[in-house]
């Protein structure tokens, strides 16, 4: 049976194992944190909810002893500061940088097999850090961001066509940035018929405005980066790979040369399976949206920039 580690007990990573646990995605699910007795205590909370909500998943939280996350299947980084309002996610990379290399690191002494998620932010370049940092192949490391994003397009989505938030679909991709993200309006659907046909372009570009501002609008409202988004978005993230359901979900990951990049972790359909990244869906973009994806990218790839010169890469 599966065993998934959560690095990282704030908001995020703490949601993230709730999730785990509540859904039973995994037998075992390990919280680990730096501050002493964090972990320990939201794992217990946790815990202590296995009867009203009816699962019986191993919970276990522990302070930095990276043995009990042991032969791990995957692994989720959460690790780091969230952004504060007026933030960009991009401010974070000084402080965030080391502190996912390092924790990478340990986590490959005791899971050298596991599949990391970077959920950390920048993401982006977190995810390109931890890939070229350890020389991992690509299918084992990738970022969570997309999973997220078109999470919250097809909530604007649903709200602006008002229909049943189940039966809308729609991806997003490039940057997880408030400017790098790229809603793909054009291919949304509302019960598989092109969203154009029930909004006009006023109401989808505003839904599209939305949903790359999603983040920020809720670090304005909560005064710290969300978290129950984000750590469903893991968790779901983590159940495409250990059910290997094989499931389309917008991922960032390392490009070969698919949509014209090289040398860049970013946002891009993929398919999510047992063995991580299984393949990175090359789907056809307009002019436009590929002029939005090559600055998206030049954009990450700024940031990427930065690891060098502050030498963690
Ligand atoms: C977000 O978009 C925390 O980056 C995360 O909410």
């Amino acid at each position: 049976m599966a065993k998934i580690t959560v690095v990282g007990a704030g908001n995020v990573g703490a949601t993230c194992a709730n999730v785990l646990a509540v859904r039973e995605i995994a037998s075992e699910v390990v919280l680990l944190d730096i501050k002493e007795g964090f972990a320990e205590g939201k794992v217990l909370d946790i815990f202590q909810t296995s009867t009203l909500m009816d699962f019986d998943t191993k919970i276990t939280g522990v302070t930095n002893d990276y043995a009990a996350t042991a032969d791990s299947d995957v692994v989720v980084i959460t690790s780091g500061l969230p952004r504060k309002p007026g933030m960009t996610r991009e401010e974070l990379i000084g402080v965030n940088a080391g502190i996912v290399k390092s924790v990478v690191e340990q986590i490959l002494k005791f899971s050298p097999k596991a599949i990391i998620l970077i959920v950390s932010n920048p993401m982006d370049p977190m995810t390109y850090l931890a890939l070229k940092s350890t020389g991992l192949p690509k299918n084992q490391v990738f970022g969570m961001g997309g999973a997220l994003d078109s999470s919250r397009f097809k909530c604007y989505l649903s709200k602006a066509l008002n229909v049943n938030i189940n039966e809308v679909e729609g991806m997003v991709i490039g940057g997880h940035g408030d400017t790098t993200m790229i809603p793909l309006t054009r291919l949304a659907t509302y019960k598989g018929i092109p969203v154009s046909q029930f909004a006009d372009a006023d109401t989808l570009n505003k839904v599209a405005a939305d949903t790359m501002v999603g983040g920020a609008t809720l670090t304005g409202l909560l005064g710290t980066s969300a978290w129950m988004a984000p750590g469903a978005a893991a968790a779901y993230v983590c159940e495409s790979i250990l059910r290997d359901q094989k499931k389309v979900i917008t991922s960032c990951v390392f490009l070969e040369g698919e949509y014209g990049q090289n040398d860049i972790c970013i946002g891009v359909p993929a398919v999510i399976g047992r063995n991580g990244v299984e393949k990175v869906l090359e789907i056809e973009l307009n002019e436009e949206e590929k002029a939005l994806f090559e600055k998206s990218a030049a954009a990450v790839r700024a940031t990427n920039n930065v690891l060098t010169e502050i030498g963690v890469l």
